[in-house]
């Protein structure tokens, strides 16, 4: 079993980029806990980090024939980007979006999501504990199909 982990734009900033939002773990630090919660739950992680659109679609596209589904914190393409919702639908993996945030009691552009309505689930609100909920979520999500 290997799951791709996404992160999208701005979220190489984590640690300093509004931490009172976000919390104050960097990616370094949220990579390195999913990296222990896989080892402990026997799966294989792989990690991807852009602020470009276009190369977050070209990762999938790539990645696909190896993994079995998708963890994707998109950032503000979540409530952007039609393209990337439709890579991820046609990618034929489930996926889970994960926020740190809760984009539904934040600013009303940010309660939509042109990905919510094709995932799998949706993990928002827990800061850095969203992506180990999230990977727990997908994982259970898989062993069911
Ligand atoms: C975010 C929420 C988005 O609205 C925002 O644009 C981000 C981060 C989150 O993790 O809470 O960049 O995806």
């Amino acid at each position: 079993m290997r799951i791709a982990i996404v992160h999208g734009a701005n979220l190489r900033m984590l640690g300093r980029r509004e931490p009172e939002v976000y919390g104050s773990d960097t990616l370094e630090d949220i990579n390195r806990r999913l990296h222990a919660l896989a080892e402990e739950l026997g799966v294989e992680i792989e990690v991807f980090q852009s602020n470009s659109e276009g190369a977050i679609l070209d990762y999938l596209e790539e990645a696909v024939p190896r993994i079995d589904g998708v963890l994707i914190n998109p950032g503000a393409f979540t409530h952007t980007s039609v393209a990337l919702r439709d890579a991820l639908a046609g990618i034929d993996r489930p996926f889970v979006e994960v926020h740190l945030s809760n984009p539904a009691a934040r600013e009303s552009f940010r309660r939509r999501s042109y990905l919510a309505p094709v995932a799998a689930g949706v993990v928002a609100g827990f800061r850095a504990e969203s992506y180990l909920l999230a990977l727990r979520g997908l994982l259970a999500h898989l062993s069911r199909d």
